[in-house]
């Protein structure tokens, strides 16, 4: 008998790790401005059915084990619902996220004040623009950082200063695809999905060699915003509406959860953009908070 490649895939054993994430709800979402190809001010927003498709994610994350931190939603924000992109917390420590567009700079403040509140400690900030965890994504021991649409590339050396880690560039060429974490997910410490048009040619030739065993997502996948996705090495909380790349998941060992956020990707979000993880210095000790 030959071992095939998706065979030992899923043999492969995945480990749930427990993750402490802060959300915030969309109590003030709607959609005012366009800031990105998914939103349309003309069309109307269903507040109330986003904040109940939210607290399904957050039931979702709590009945799985992982802790979830609520941020104060501010009137005026109707983005701030994206806490993805308030900042990036690795090794205990916070960067406040310094937004691209006037719309959502205020918010940067906000995630930074709750960082401090939360007894993250000094709150680190970038000379340059950067949208947080939108566009740095933590795998393992390295940081896959986004650049093309929001995120300045310059950042990454000060984020790579900053946490310690290595930083690797990623270009992003495809406009609805604004933000690295609409374009790759991250399934665990090694392995990764994602959607190799949003991505330049030499970018798209990095991630092959980085991660040859990667996922790979269709045009299908990644227009529902099915590679948004949060995992804790073994569950997969993404979309309901990718029902592809579940499979694909699946058969790679993991578990899927599908969540209804439809409503939220009239902001242009998903899952992962409403999940800010917060990692702490020492993984076997929670991430000090003051106020819930
Ligand atoms: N309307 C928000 C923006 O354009 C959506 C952000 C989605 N967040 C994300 N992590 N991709 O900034």
């Amino acid at each position: 008998m030959t071992l095939t490649s998706s065979y030992s895939a899923v043999s492969a054993p995945r480990i749930a790790h427990h993750r402490t994430f802060a959300m915030t709800p969309p109590t003030h979402f709607t959609v005012t401005y366009a800031i990105n190809p998914w939103m349309d001010p003309t069309v109307p927003v269903d507040t109330a059915r986003a904040l109940a498709q939210w607290e399904q994610l957050c039931r979702v994350y709590r009945d799985l084990g992982h802790t979830v931190r609520l941020v104060d939603p501010q009137p005026g924000l109707p983005d701030m619902v994206y806490a993805a992109n308030g900042g990036l917390v690795v090794n205990g420590r916070a960067i406040a996220a310094r937004f691209t567009f006037p719309e959502r700079a205020v918010e940067a403040g906000h995630y930074a004040d709750w960082f401090t509140a939360a007894g993250l400690g000094e709150v680190y900030r970038t000379a340059g623009t950067q949208e947080g965890e939108g566009d740095f994504l933590v795998v393992g021991e390295r940081i896959l950082a986004g650049t093309g649409f929001r995120t300045d590339p310059a950042t990454h050396a000060e984020v790579a200063a900053i946490t310690g880690l290595p930083v690797i560039t990623l270009e992003l060429c495809d406009p609805r695809f604004y933000h690295l974490d609409t374009a790759l997910g991250v399934l665990d410490q090694n392995t990764i999905t994602y959607y190799p048009p949003a991505f330049s040619e030499p970018s798209r030739r990095l991630l092959a060699q980085l991660y040859p065993d990667a996922i790979i997502a269709t045009a299908a996948d990644a227009e529902v915003l099915g590679l948004n996705l949060v995992s804790d090495g073994r569950n997969v909380v993404m979309t309901d509406a990718a029902p592809g790349l579940a499979a694909r998941l699946r058969e790679a060992g993991f578990e899927t959860i599908g969540v209804d956020l439809s409503e939220l990707l009239a902001g242009g979000g998903g899952i992962k953009c409403c999940t800010l993880e917060l990692r702490p210095s020492d993984p076997d000790r929670p991430v000090p908070h003051r106020t819930e």
